[in-house]
Protein backbone atom coordinates (compact mmCIF):
# COMPACT_ATOMS: atom_id res chain seq x y z
CA UNK A 1 0.00 0.00 0.00
CA UNK A 2 1.54 3.53 -0.77
CA UNK A 3 2.18 5.46 2.07
CA UNK A 4 0.46 8.98 2.02
CA UNK A 5 -0.67 11.81 4.49
CA UNK A 6 -4.70 12.39 4.30
CA UNK A 7 -5.49 15.98 5.26
CA UNK A 8 -8.86 16.17 7.11
CA UNK A 9 -11.04 18.57 5.52
CA UNK A 10 -12.75 19.43 8.42
CA UNK A 11 -14.54 22.42 7.32
CA UNK A 12 -18.54 23.48 7.10
CA UNK A 13 -18.89 24.28 4.11
CA UNK A 14 -17.54 24.32 0.33
CA UNK A 15 -16.37 27.62 0.34
CA UNK A 16 -13.93 27.26 3.09
CA UNK A 17 -12.61 23.84 1.80
CA UNK A 18 -12.15 25.74 -1.84
CA UNK A 19 -10.10 28.59 0.26
CA UNK A 20 -8.13 26.09 1.80
CA UNK A 21 -7.43 24.05 -0.84
CA UNK A 22 -6.37 26.70 -3.62
CA UNK A 23 -3.18 26.93 -1.82
CA UNK A 24 -2.22 23.91 -2.75
CA UNK A 25 -0.81 25.01 -6.79
CA UNK A 26 1.21 21.63 -7.14
CA UNK A 27 0.81 18.59 -5.39
CA UNK A 28 -2.66 17.33 -5.03
CA UNK A 29 -3.40 15.82 -1.77
CA UNK A 30 -5.34 13.08 -0.50
CA UNK A 31 -7.84 14.70 1.71
CA UNK A 32 -10.28 13.36 3.79
CA UNK A 33 -14.15 14.04 3.65
CA UNK A 34 -16.11 13.84 6.66
CA UNK A 35 -19.54 14.08 7.96
CA UNK A 36 -20.08 17.91 8.45
CA UNK A 37 -18.75 18.67 4.76
CA UNK A 38 -20.44 15.93 3.00
CA UNK A 39 -23.89 16.84 5.18
CA UNK A 40 -23.83 20.26 4.42
CA UNK A 41 -22.66 19.94 1.31
CA UNK A 42 -24.08 16.79 -0.20
CA UNK A 43 -22.09 14.42 -3.16
CA UNK A 44 -21.70 17.63 -5.31
CA UNK A 45 -18.31 18.27 -3.41
CA UNK A 46 -17.26 14.97 -3.80
CA UNK A 47 -17.34 14.86 -7.32
CA UNK A 48 -16.05 18.51 -7.20
CA UNK A 49 -13.01 17.97 -5.50
CA UNK A 50 -11.96 14.97 -7.35
CA UNK A 51 -12.30 16.76 -10.83
CA UNK A 52 -9.84 18.56 -8.95
CA UNK A 53 -7.63 16.30 -8.68
CA UNK A 54 -7.59 14.91 -5.52
CA UNK A 55 -7.42 11.58 -3.90
CA UNK A 56 -10.57 11.64 -1.37
CA UNK A 57 -10.90 9.53 1.42
CA UNK A 58 -15.00 9.79 1.94
CA UNK A 59 -15.44 9.16 6.14
CA UNK A 60 -18.97 8.87 6.72
CA UNK A 61 -18.80 5.32 9.24
CA UNK A 62 -21.64 3.72 7.85
CA UNK A 63 -23.72 1.37 10.63
CA UNK A 64 -27.03 -0.03 9.92
CA UNK A 65 -28.41 -3.48 8.06
CA UNK A 66 -26.98 -5.30 5.32
CA UNK A 67 -28.82 -4.38 3.02
CA UNK A 68 -28.57 -0.59 3.64
CA UNK A 69 -24.90 -0.95 3.99
CA UNK A 70 -24.76 -2.56 0.57
CA UNK A 71 -27.00 0.26 -1.26
CA UNK A 72 -25.14 3.00 -0.09
CA UNK A 73 -22.38 1.92 -0.71
CA UNK A 74 -23.03 1.09 -4.16
CA UNK A 75 -23.57 5.07 -4.44
CA UNK A 76 -20.52 5.87 -2.88
CA UNK A 77 -18.41 3.22 -5.33
CA UNK A 78 -19.74 5.88 -8.21
CA UNK A 79 -18.72 8.47 -6.87
CA UNK A 80 -15.26 7.53 -7.31
CA UNK A 81 -14.08 7.93 -3.69
CA UNK A 82 -10.81 6.06 -3.27
CA UNK A 83 -11.38 5.18 0.33
CA UNK A 84 -14.04 4.77 2.34
CA UNK A 85 -15.19 3.62 5.73
CA UNK A 86 -17.67 1.73 8.19
CA UNK A 87 -18.26 0.76 11.91
CA UNK A 88 -16.96 -2.55 12.24
CA UNK A 89 -19.09 -2.95 15.48
CA UNK A 90 -21.99 -3.54 12.20
CA UNK A 91 -20.71 -7.26 12.09
CA UNK A 92 -18.83 -9.17 9.87
CA UNK A 93 -22.34 -9.98 7.76
CA UNK A 94 -22.74 -6.06 7.43
CA UNK A 95 -18.96 -5.82 6.66
CA UNK A 96 -18.87 -8.55 3.57
CA UNK A 97 -22.32 -6.67 1.94
CA UNK A 98 -20.55 -3.36 2.22
CA UNK A 99 -17.81 -4.91 0.00
CA UNK A 100 -19.86 -6.21 -1.99
CA UNK A 101 -21.95 -2.96 -2.56
CA UNK A 102 -18.83 -1.40 -3.14
CA UNK A 103 -17.60 -3.31 -5.84
CA UNK A 104 -17.59 -1.92 -9.25
CA UNK A 105 -19.02 -3.68 -12.06
CA UNK A 106 -15.58 -3.71 -13.62
CA UNK A 107 -14.16 -5.22 -10.23
CA UNK A 108 -12.93 -2.13 -8.74
CA UNK A 109 -13.55 -0.61 -5.37
CA UNK A 110 -12.24 2.03 -3.42
CA UNK A 111 -10.21 0.66 -0.26
CA UNK A 112 -12.78 -0.03 2.20
CA UNK A 113 -11.69 0.34 6.10
CA UNK A 114 -13.18 -0.17 9.28
CA UNK A 115 -13.56 1.61 12.62
CA UNK A 116 -12.75 -0.78 15.67
CA UNK A 117 -13.86 1.09 18.31
CA UNK A 118 -13.89 5.18 18.32
CA UNK A 119 -10.94 6.66 20.22
CA UNK A 120 -13.75 8.80 22.42
CA UNK A 121 -15.08 5.56 23.90
CA UNK A 122 -13.46 5.24 27.15
CA UNK A 123 -12.86 1.52 29.24
CA UNK A 124 -15.57 2.64 31.55
CA UNK A 125 -17.79 3.75 28.77
CA UNK A 126 -17.37 0.09 27.07
CA UNK A 127 -18.15 -1.76 29.95
CA UNK A 128 -20.79 0.57 31.42
CA UNK A 129 -22.87 2.07 28.42
CA UNK A 130 -21.89 -1.53 25.58
CA UNK A 131 -21.55 -3.79 28.50
CA UNK A 132 -18.66 -5.05 26.74
CA UNK A 133 -16.09 -6.81 29.15
CA UNK A 134 -13.27 -7.44 27.24
CA UNK A 135 -10.47 -5.10 27.63
CA UNK A 136 -10.22 -2.22 25.25
CA UNK A 137 -7.06 -3.40 23.13
CA UNK A 138 -8.78 -6.80 22.93
CA UNK A 139 -11.48 -5.25 21.34
CA UNK A 140 -10.25 -3.33 19.39
CA UNK A 141 -7.99 -6.39 17.74
CA UNK A 142 -10.91 -8.81 17.71
CA UNK A 143 -12.73 -6.12 15.69
CA UNK A 144 -9.64 -5.77 13.42
CA UNK A 145 -9.37 -9.36 13.08
CA UNK A 146 -13.31 -9.82 11.75
CA UNK A 147 -12.89 -6.78 9.54
CA UNK A 148 -9.66 -9.02 8.00
CA UNK A 149 -11.97 -12.32 7.91
CA UNK A 150 -14.64 -10.17 6.17
CA UNK A 151 -12.25 -9.22 3.36
CA UNK A 152 -11.75 -5.61 4.60
CA UNK A 153 -8.62 -3.37 3.53
CA UNK A 154 -7.55 -2.44 6.53
CA UNK A 155 -8.31 0.32 10.00
CA UNK A 156 -8.68 2.72 11.55
CA UNK A 157 -6.57 2.73 14.24
CA UNK A 158 -4.00 4.92 16.79
CA UNK A 159 -0.67 4.93 15.57
CA UNK A 160 -0.07 3.23 18.47
CA UNK A 161 -2.24 0.15 17.65
CA UNK A 162 -0.58 -0.11 14.44
CA UNK A 163 2.25 -2.48 14.87
CA UNK A 164 -0.13 -4.79 16.99
CA UNK A 165 -3.04 -4.67 14.21
CA UNK A 166 -0.35 -5.68 10.86
CA UNK A 167 1.32 -8.51 13.92
CA UNK A 168 -2.14 -9.84 14.10
CA UNK A 169 -3.64 -9.13 10.59
CA UNK A 170 -0.79 -8.97 8.32
CA UNK A 171 1.67 -6.13 7.15
CA UNK A 172 -0.70 -6.07 4.27
CA UNK A 173 -3.79 -4.92 6.42
CA UNK A 174 -3.82 -1.28 6.26
CA UNK A 175 -3.60 0.68 9.02
CA UNK A 176 -5.28 4.77 8.75
CA UNK A 177 -3.79 6.62 11.88
CA UNK A 178 -5.37 10.36 12.96
CA UNK A 179 -4.05 11.15 16.17
CA UNK A 180 -0.44 13.09 14.23
CA UNK A 181 1.02 15.88 15.65
CA UNK A 182 4.73 17.67 15.03
CA UNK A 183 7.37 17.22 17.70
CA UNK A 184 6.88 20.80 18.70
CA UNK A 185 3.54 21.54 18.10
CA UNK A 186 -0.14 21.92 19.80
CA UNK A 187 -1.83 18.80 20.86
CA UNK A 188 -4.90 20.31 21.15
CA UNK A 189 -7.67 17.78 22.19
CA UNK A 190 -5.85 14.43 21.12
CA UNK A 191 -4.26 12.62 23.60
CA UNK A 192 -2.53 10.16 22.09
CA UNK A 193 -0.32 11.46 19.67
CA UNK A 194 2.84 10.69 17.86
CA UNK A 195 4.94 12.57 15.12
CA UNK A 196 4.48 11.91 11.60
CA UNK A 197 8.24 10.44 11.64
CA UNK A 198 7.19 8.19 14.13
CA UNK A 199 4.40 7.32 12.54
CA UNK A 200 6.61 6.23 9.93
CA UNK A 201 8.42 4.43 12.07
CA UNK A 202 6.30 2.38 13.40
CA UNK A 203 4.46 1.45 10.35
CA UNK A 204 1.70 3.36 9.67
CA UNK A 205 0.09 3.14 5.88
CA UNK A 206 -1.55 6.30 5.82
CA UNK A 207 -1.66 9.14 8.38
CA UNK A 208 -5.04 11.72 8.56
CA UNK A 209 -3.17 15.05 9.99
CA UNK A 210 -6.02 17.71 10.28
CA UNK A 211 -5.54 20.92 12.04
CA UNK A 212 -1.13 20.87 12.28
CA UNK A 213 -1.73 21.49 8.38
CA UNK A 214 -5.24 23.07 8.25
CA UNK A 215 -4.46 25.66 11.48
CA UNK A 216 -0.88 25.97 10.39
CA UNK A 217 0.50 29.58 9.36
CA UNK A 218 1.79 28.02 6.41
CA UNK A 219 -1.03 24.80 4.79
CA UNK A 220 1.37 23.87 2.85
CA UNK A 221 4.45 24.13 4.47
CA UNK A 222 2.72 22.19 7.42
CA UNK A 223 1.65 19.78 4.44
CA UNK A 224 5.47 19.52 2.72
CA UNK A 225 6.44 18.47 6.48
CA UNK A 226 4.22 15.80 6.60
CA UNK A 227 5.54 14.36 3.68
CA UNK A 228 9.02 14.74 4.37
CA UNK A 229 8.70 13.14 7.60
CA UNK A 230 6.11 10.65 6.58
CA UNK A 231 6.48 9.56 3.19
CA UNK A 232 9.63 10.75 1.37
O1 LIG B 1 -7.18 17.99 13.60
P1 LIG B 1 -6.75 16.57 13.83
O2 LIG B 1 -5.39 16.24 13.24
O3 LIG B 1 -6.88 16.15 15.26
O4 LIG B 1 -7.81 15.74 12.96
C1 LIG B 1 -7.83 14.33 12.97
C2 LIG B 1 -8.94 13.84 12.11
O5 LIG B 1 -9.05 12.44 12.27
C3 LIG B 1 -10.33 14.40 12.42
O6 LIG B 1 -11.08 14.45 11.20
C4 LIG B 1 -10.90 13.37 13.37
O7 LIG B 1 -12.30 13.33 13.34
C5 LIG B 1 -10.32 12.10 12.81
N1 LIG B 1 -10.23 10.98 13.74
C6 LIG B 1 -9.51 11.06 14.93
N2 LIG B 1 -9.45 9.98 15.76
C7 LIG B 1 -10.08 8.86 15.44
C8 LIG B 1 -10.80 8.75 14.25
C9 LIG B 1 -10.85 9.85 13.42
O8 LIG B 1 -8.92 12.08 15.23
N3 LIG B 1 -9.97 7.81 16.23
Amino acid sequence: MGKDVIIACDFASREATLNFLDQFTGRKPFIKIGMELYYAEGPQIVRELKARGHKIFLDLKLHDIPNTVKKSMAVLSRLDVDMTNLHAGGTKAMMEAALEGLTRPDGTRPILIAVTQLTSTSPEALKRDLLIDAPMEEVVMHYAQNAKEAGLDGVVCSPLEAEAVHTRCGRDFVTVTPGVRFADGDKGDQVRVMTPAQAKTIGSDYIVVGRPITAAADPVAAYERCIAEFVD
